[in-house]
Parts: C-alpha cells; sequence; structure tokens
C-alpha cells in the first residue's frame, strides 16, 4: 500500500466516524439550547396570558386578550400556538384548546414546568404555570399552559448542526489534503533518488548520497550503503584476481610454447626426449599454479562457507600421509604428533587446503635430512584448537613474514618452483574461518640459523556438537 493512501486511511476513517458521532451529539445538543432560548418567550407568552385574566363581576375568569396580540406571541411565522386556562382544582378547561394535553405534576407557583408533548399530530413544546386570579371572596388558584410547535426550533437547530459540520468537513479535508501534498513533498526526494539510481551505469557501486533523503529511510539507504560497499570490495577482489591470474598465466604458457617449438626442433630422439622432459615438469608447475589460483578463487570472501564439524588430528593425519611420499623421495622425516581429537568448524575443504599449503612449504623448503612435524593440540585454559607445523628448513626471516603472505610474493632465495600463492591463501581461510595465524622460529638448523614455525590458533573453544570427543 502507498504511504499517502495508508496515513490518508488512518487520518480519514477515523475522523469521519467521529464527525458523524459528532453530527448525532451536536444535533441533541444544539436542540436543547434552542430550547432553552424559546423557552423563554413561550413562557412570556404564558405570562403574558396570565396577565390578560381578570376576574368578572360574576365571579366567572374572562380572558381580555385580543386575537392579534396572541398572533404576536408566535415567535415563527410557520409554527402555530394554542392555549388554555383550566382550574388547578378540578382541571376544568376556562378557555382556550380543551383537549390540550397537562403536565405530568401540577406546577408550583412561580415555577413554570416546560414538556414536550403531542397535540393535533405535531410535536409540541409546552409551558404550563400556576396563576393566582385574586376575586373578591377567595384567590382563584388557574392552570396556564401555551403550546408552541416545533417549526423554528427545529429550523435553528439544523443550522447550527449544519454550519458546524460543514466546517469540520472542510477542516478535515483540508488536513487530508495537506497531508497528501506533505507526503507527496517529503518523498520527492525518493523519487529522484529513484531516478538517479535507474540511470547508474551496472559497474557504478559508488554510495548512495543520504543528504536529501528523509530521516526515517537515512538507515535503508545506509543499509544499502554498506551491502554495495561490500559488493565494490568483492568485485575489486575479483577484478584484482583476474588480472592477475592472467597475467601470471602468461609467463609458463610463454616457457611452455617455447620449450614445444625447441622439442620440434630436435632430430635425435634422444635429444627431443631431455626437453620434453623439462616439458612435463614445466606442465606439473603450471598445473599447480592453475590449482592454486582456483584454491585462492575459493578461499575469496564473497562465497558463503559450507561449514561442518570436523577433526583437526583426523586433517592433519590425512594430509601429513598424502605427502609423505613426496618428503620420503627428498630424505624430509615427516611426523604427525596428533594424539587426541580436536574438533574445529569450518569448510573442510578450505581447511584441508590450508594444512596441505604449510606442510608442503615445510617440505618444499626443507633441505634433504631435515625434520617437520605437524602438532595437533588444544591451547590455553579455554581449550583452543592449535595446529603448528614445524619445521628446521632455512625458515624466514622475521622482516620477510609480514611479506610472505602476499599473492605471488616469493623470498628470493626460494629456488624451487612455486607460485607464491600458498600463504596467500592460508591467510584467507584463516580470516574466513576467525583463525590467528602466526609465522615465528622452527628447530634450529645447520647452519645456524632456526626452521619455521606457522601457529594456527582457532578464535573460540568449539563448542559444536561433538565437543569433547571423536574418533582419535
Ligand atoms: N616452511 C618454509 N620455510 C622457508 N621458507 C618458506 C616456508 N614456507 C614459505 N616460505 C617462503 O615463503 C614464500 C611464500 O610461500 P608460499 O607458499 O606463499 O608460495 P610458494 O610456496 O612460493 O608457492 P605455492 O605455494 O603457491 O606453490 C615462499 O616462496 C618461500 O620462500
Ligand atoms: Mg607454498
Amino acid at each position: 500500500m502507498r504511504l499517502r493512501n495508508l496515513l490518508l486511511a488512518w487520518l480519514l476513517v477515523p475522523t469521519l466516524v467521529l464527525w458523524g458521532l459528532g453530527f448525532a451529539v451536536g444535533y441533541e445538543r444544539s436542540l436543547q439550547q434552542a430550547h432553552e432560548a424559546y423557552d423563554r418567550t413561550l413562557l412570556g407568552s404564558a405570562l403574558v396570558i396570565g396577565a390578560g385574566i381578570a376576574s368578572a363581576e360574576d365571579g366567572e375568569v374572562v380572558l381580555e386578550l385580543p386575537h392579534a396580540a396572541l398572533e404576536m406571541l408566535r415567535t415563527d411565522a410557520q409554527d402555530r400556538i394554542f392555549y388554555r386556562v383550566a382550574d388547578a382544582r378540578d382541571g376544568a378547561t376556562i378557555t382556550g384548546y380543551e383537549d390540550l394535553p397537562p403536565p405530568a405534576a401540577p406546577p408550583q407557583a412561580g415555577e413554570p414546568v416546560f414538556y414536550d408533548a403531542e397535540y393535533k399530530g405535531q410535536a409540541v413544546r409546552v409551558v404550563a404555570l400556576a396563576h393566582v386570579l385574586p376575586t373578591s371572596s377567595s384567590p382563584r388558584r388557574l392552570l396556564v399552559q401555551v403550546a408552541e410547535t416545533l417549526d423554528a426550533r427545529r429550523r435553528l437547530t439544523r443550522r447550527i448542526v449544519a454550519d458546524s459540520s460543514l466546517v469540520q468537513l472542510l477542516l478535515i479535508l483540508t488536513a487530508a489534503g495537506l497531508i497528501a501534498l506533505g507526503v507527496q513533498r517529503g518523498l520527492a526526494p525518493l523519487a529522484r533518488l529513484r531516478e538517479d539510481i535507474r540511470q547508474r551505469a551496472a559497474n557504478d557501486l559508488e554510495p548512495i548520497a543520504t543528504a536529501q533523503v528523509p530521516a526515517e529511510v537515512r538507515p535503508l539507504i545506509d543499509a544499502i550503503n554498506t551491502h554495495t560497499g561490500r559488493q565494490r570490495e568483492l568485485s575489486q577482489a575479483q577484478v584484482r584476481f583476474v588480472a592477475n591470474a592472467s597475467h601470471q598465466l602468461k609467463t609458463p604458457l610463454t616457457v611452455l610454447r617455447a620449450q614445444i617449438g625447441h622439442a620440434l626442433m630436435q632430430t635425435s630422439l634422444p635429444a627431443m626426449r631431455s626437453v620434453v622432459e623439462e616439458l612435463d615438469a614445466s606442465t606439473d608447475a603450471t598445473g599447480r599454479l592453475v590449482e592454486q589460483l582456483l584454491s585462492l578463487a575459493r578461499s575469496e570472501p564473497g562465497r558463503a562457507l559450507v561449514a561442518e564439524s570436523l577433526d583437526l588430528s583426523e586433517l592433519a593425519r590425512s594430509v601429513s600421509f598424502g605427502l609423505l611420499a613426496e618428503a620420503g623421495a627428498k630424505g624430509v622425516d615427516l611426523g604427525l604428533a596428533a594424539d587426541e581429537a580436536v574438533p574445529v568448524h569450518g569448510e573442510r575443504l578450505l581447511l584441508r587446503e590450508m594444512v596441505l599449503n604449510l606442510v608442503h612449504n615445510a617440505v618444499v623448503y626443507s633441505p634433504p635430512g631435515g625434520v617437520v612435524t605437524v602438532h595437533v593440540l588444544r591451547r590455553g585454559s579455554g581449550g583452543r584448537a592449535c595446529l603448528e607445523v614445524i619445521d628446521n628448513g632455512p625458515g624466514i626471516a622475521p622482516e620477510q613474514r609480514a611479506r610472505a603472505f602476499e599473492r605471488f610474493y616469493r623470498l628470493p632465495s626460494s629456488n624451487t618452483k612455486g607460485s607464491g600463492l600458498g600463504l596467500a591463501i592460508v591467510r584467507e581461510i584463516c580470516a574466513r574461518h576467525g583463525i590467528e595465524i602466526a609465522l615465528g622460529d622452527g628447530e634450529p638448523n645447520a647452519s645456524g640459523g632456526h626452521g619455521l614455525r606457522v601457529t594456527l590458533l582457532w578464535s573460540t573453544p568449539y563448542t559444536g556438537p561433538e565437543a569433547g570427543g571423536s574418533t582419535a
């Protein structure tokens, strides 16, 4: 529902109902007021009639009131007026309309009684008052009644009610109009905003300006801006990644092409064989580069984690097992210290990739005869999961350690083939799982220095369903 219609409905429905109620109540109140005003005139008429009553010589009561005078008493040209003078004791009519309905209780002297009645098929307002006529013998108590039809009173009431209702209705309609106008003006910046956004280029992820926007809508725009901010980072990361990847893939492809050309130029089979062997090694290296690029893409933020509970010791064991042959071929002693189950929560594939990269580095960069240990333990009072890969190879100098995490960065001393992506992948995966990573000194090496120690520390103690133990 449109905001304007909603506001109008909330304003108009209750106020129109109240207006209708006010109309009904107002009519009653105004009729009361009309009665109060006209009753005085009616009482005046009764007093005039009382004053016109006289006692004749023979004790008869006579009313000396010319018809014209009575006509004058009428409050309104349309109204009809009836009167009656009766004996207060027996109620016998002395003069006037005999069947004029008497009051429910006889009035006391000086206290006129007003009441509504029906006479000759019409509603009438009647005043009854007690009148004492002094006669020669004893004073005579009389009842004087004057009745009047209600035309004038009703017309006055209708006019009052119609006037005030009209004013109220105009007020309500004006308020509704102002609200509609206010809403339209208030929402105008949103319409402009809509146009701005509609005309934006698809790749324009700049934040939306909130200066002109109503305060109520600002949190929404802020939330959208936060969201597009994340999108912007994501798309920038993707652009960077694609640029890096295509740049990094160009070199090995050029090498491969050159090697193929070189192989084709060989005339003797043994010579060609040795070039093809080189070609084989280059293809392996290129394959690893592609794999590393893909796992970097997998570990980048933007894709939701498919997390599950798993045993870190089990993971370390399976990764180490997979690298045993490579380590053995190099004469590197790869050992595992993971006796108890250490449950963690995360995406199995990514965590595996992370551990694999670290152990692979330790094996690859250790010289023959080196010792590599993969250690899984719980650390601290909270029992935070911890994995360490320790070697006694050349290590990384403290001042180089920060750079080692950069994409495509390789230490100048590294002589083996590598793409420089392993530690960057590890860092991304750690960030996504809330794992702290630190590089430190490993075991002492033959040249008097230290190997490398990579420590991974999970941020919180594990609280998942398998907390406390699983397969060891
Ligand atoms: N255990 C280690 N001992 C000594 N140097 C290391 C060790 N691990 C990494 N490095 C150094 O850090 C650099 C970055 O390592 P990283 O794993 O990111 O890339 P890479 O091993 O060169 O390539 P990739 O792993 O992508 O094939 C390496 O080139 C190496 O010089
Ligand atoms: Mg590596």
